[in-house]
């Protein structure tokens, strides 16, 4: 067994081709993890998962040469372990290459690995889950659950985050920006569904475009609110929008945003105190 394929280096295997704003996503993933699992385990949880629906082959390499872990090998080398990962991905080749990855991982056994539309395959993970908590008196002594939901652009669907918002779920969701800045000038002329329509769940996305072009005001600060709104009605705390690090490309263009959601204090304390530092260290810049 090669004890490369847990390890930041090149170990033969697909490797993922990156911008190099990736570093401080999976920064800010790392640290988070690193203070959830520590501290959430210890408290009355009867399991705790982890769900990586765009979990990519393991391995992501930045323009610069350098190999960083990716999100699912981030999530099985915290000190602690999770009761159970789901892991899943569009392309065959990178749940494979991924299996290779994690074959050396210890507690193997506890991941569950998947090909295909993560807006699909969110079903099967949240009946499994649902399924184990049943298994104990429903609705008393339930799972915790760590999403982190990491596609290209507009893959993800509404309907996904509503799902995994029935159970117990905190989430890191990436909202695209430039997607939707991109798409939205052809989009608002094609009827419903269209991909900014399954990402809002809705068309409430199509007033706000339209007054931010009648009337000058801003784009995302709205939608962001507006999908941060829907997100409350499960009950997460959602109140603080400095809590939303940007990702911009070599040109200073805003790529995307992550969202983070989840239901207690603790957590949503943790996350302002990774996201304030970026992975070289500098503050983070809003
Ligand atoms: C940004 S990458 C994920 C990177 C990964 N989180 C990491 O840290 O290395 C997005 C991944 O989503 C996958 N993908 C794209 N559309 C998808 C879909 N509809 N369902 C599931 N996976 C999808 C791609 O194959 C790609 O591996």
């Amino acid at each position: 067994m090669n004890k490369q394929f847990l390890e930041s280096d090149d170990d033969g295997l697909l490797i993922r081709d990156a911008g190099e704003w990736v570093e401080n996503k999976l920064y800010f993933l790392s640290q988070y993890l690193h203070r959830f699992i520590v501290s959430m385990s210890e408290k009355q949880w009867r399991a705790i998962n982890y769900i990586d629906l765009f979990s990519g082959p393991g391995k992501n390499r930045l323009p610069n040469g350098k190999i960083l872990k990716g999100s699912p090998l981030i999530a099985i080398s915290q000190e602690k372990t999770f009761d159970k990962y789901f892991f899943s991905d569009i392309d065959l080749e990178n749940i494979e290459t991924l299996k290779k990855r994690c074959a050396t991982f210890l507690e193997y056994g506890k991941i569950s690995f998947q090909v295909g539309d993560a807006n699909i395959v969110v079903e099967e993970v949240a009946q499994t889950i649902e399924k184990e908590n049943q298994v104990y008196i429903p609705n008393t002594w339930t799972s915790l659950n760590l999403a982190f939901l990491d596609p290209h652009g507009l893959e993800l669907n509404w309907h996904t985050v509503e799902r995994l918002a029935q159970l117990r779920t905190d989430m890191i969701i990436y909202y695209p920006q430039m997607g939707i800045s991109r798409e939205a000038p052809r989009e608002i002329n094609i009827s419903p569904q269209t991909p900014i329509d399954n990402f809002f769940g809705d068309t409430h996305w199509r007033d706000i475009y339209c007054q931010h072009l009648s009337v000058g005001t801003s784009l995302h600060r709205p939608l962001l609110d507006y999908y941060k709104s829907k997100l409350k009605a499960f009950g997460y705390q959602v109140d603080d929008p400095l809590d939303e690090p940007v990702f911009k490309n070599s040109k200073d263009a805003p790529l995307y945003r992550l969202l983070f959601v989840c239901k207690s204090s603790l957590g949503n304390k943790f996350w302002k105190d990774v996201t304030r530092k970026m992975a070289n260290g500098q503050m983070k810049l809003l």
